[in-house]
């Protein structure tokens, strides 16, 4: 009897131990808004996600009062140029100071061809500044990318975050 008692306990422990290493890796993919050219980089992201076996929740920036950001240990943003760089939703957001210490993020930028490197830079510095450990940072023109090309450029950055948290 003990020796089920002592079974049962030490089962116990792993399974514990296992879930709480499950939820310490637990991935927020936030991207800058719902439109027709986020779309597919959202789906394809997704995609990438559940094809890794990566659990993650998503959101669009606007709704991130939604979620409880303590909870994530891994924050996956993806931000297009918008309007020659004058408009960013996540960059107003970084811009409110979120506590990101301690929190990997893996940044993904693109655009069709300008400003790319603003949004890139403007947006690593402020991550820095909220001291977040960058895993990845990734920019992109699209303009001269076949659809496959595309698909290789999220398969590529998922890979490398899956492979840093
Ligand atoms: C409202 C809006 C404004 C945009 N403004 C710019 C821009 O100023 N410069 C640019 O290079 N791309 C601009 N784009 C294009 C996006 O950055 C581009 O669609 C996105 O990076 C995805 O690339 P793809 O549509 O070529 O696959 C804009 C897209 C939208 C929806």
């Amino acid at each position: 009897m003990k020796r089920i008692v002592a079974l049962f306990l030490v089962l116990g422990c792993i399974i514990g131990i296992y879930a709480q290493g499950n939820q310490s890796k637990r991935i927020l993919f936030l991207y800058d808004e719902d439109n027709e050219k986020i779309e597919p980089y959202k789906t394809m992201i997704e995609n990438e996600l559940n094809m890794n076996g990566l659990q993650y929740d998503v959101s669009n920036v606007q709704n991130i009062q939604n979620k409880d950001i303590t909870a994530y240990d891994t924050i996956i943003i993806y931000s297009i140029v918008m309007a020659f760089n004058t408009n960013s939703p996540i960059r107003n957001w970084l811009n409110t100071k979120p506590d990101l210490a301690n929190k990997k993020v893996g940044l993904l930028v693109t655009a069709n061809r300008w400003f790319l490197n603003n949004l890139l830079n403007g947006q690593m510095n402020l991550l820095k500044k909220q001291q977040a450990t960058i895993i990845d940072a990734v920019s992109s023109a699209t303009k001269d990318l076949t659809e496959p090309q595309k698909a290789a450029l999220i398969k590529n950055f998922i890979r490398i975050v899956k492979d840093k948290i």
